[in-house]
């Protein structure tokens, strides 16, 4: 996996720090509200795992599977729910936990989506943003790190499935996927 690896654009020391600071402002802000931390699979579950450990209060996990990519590096801006919540969301406080906001189409359409179901609130996290590929109004309640225009991979995030378990955000080599 290295090889195909130009170079490490946020290491593990960093993402551990931005994790932490993230987990710091969700304890602060939910306190008492017991929320319902919802990872987006595949790509937020590494992230997930860190963020959630780090959280020192009361909360719900539950998962969902989107999926609009395929094999391709951008978004297709269809979006597919391929494995729903298995909790009642009405009246909960939910916040939805993103690797990356690209053009922001999937997260677009999952906020509305969930907005149907009466929460009492929907917040969204990321532990990644791209905010010149942004083509929606849509913005993150809670960020980690910017990042430039760059195919990234590693700590959760993929290629065609793989990279996933790179400890590392790196940025992938064109090579490996033109
Ligand atoms: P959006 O709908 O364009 O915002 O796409 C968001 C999704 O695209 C993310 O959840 C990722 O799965 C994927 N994605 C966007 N940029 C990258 C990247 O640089 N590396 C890996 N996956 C990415
Ligand atoms: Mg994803």
């Amino acid at each position: 996996m290295e090889k195909d690896i130009k170079r490490v654009y946020i290491s593990e020391e960093q993402l551990a720090e931005g994790v932490e600071k993230i987990a710091r402002s969700l304890s602060d802000d939910y306190k008492d509200k017991r929320p319902l931390m919802v990872c987006i699979l595949k790509g937020s579950i590494v992230f997930f795992s860190d963020l959630i450990r780090k959280m020192d209060i009361g909360l719900d996990i539950d998962f969902l599977k989107a999926s609009s990519y395929g094999a391709q590096t951008f978004s297709s801006g269809v979006v597919n729910i391929k494995q729903d919540l298995t909790a009642d969301i009405s009246g909960r406080h939910v916040v939805l936990v993103e690797d990356i906001i690209d053009s922001g189409r999937t997260l677009s359409i999952l906020k509305e989506y969930f907005a149907k179901r009466n929460p009492a609130s929907v917040k969204i996290c990321t532990l990644l943003d791209k905010p010149m590929r942004r083509v929606t109004a849509l913005e993150p309640d809670y960020k980690a790190f910017d990042i430039d225009d760059e195919f990234v991979v590693g700590y959760g995030l993929d290629f065609n499935e793989k990279y996933r378990n790179l400890p590392y955000v790196g940025i992938l080599k064109e090579e490996a996927y033109k």
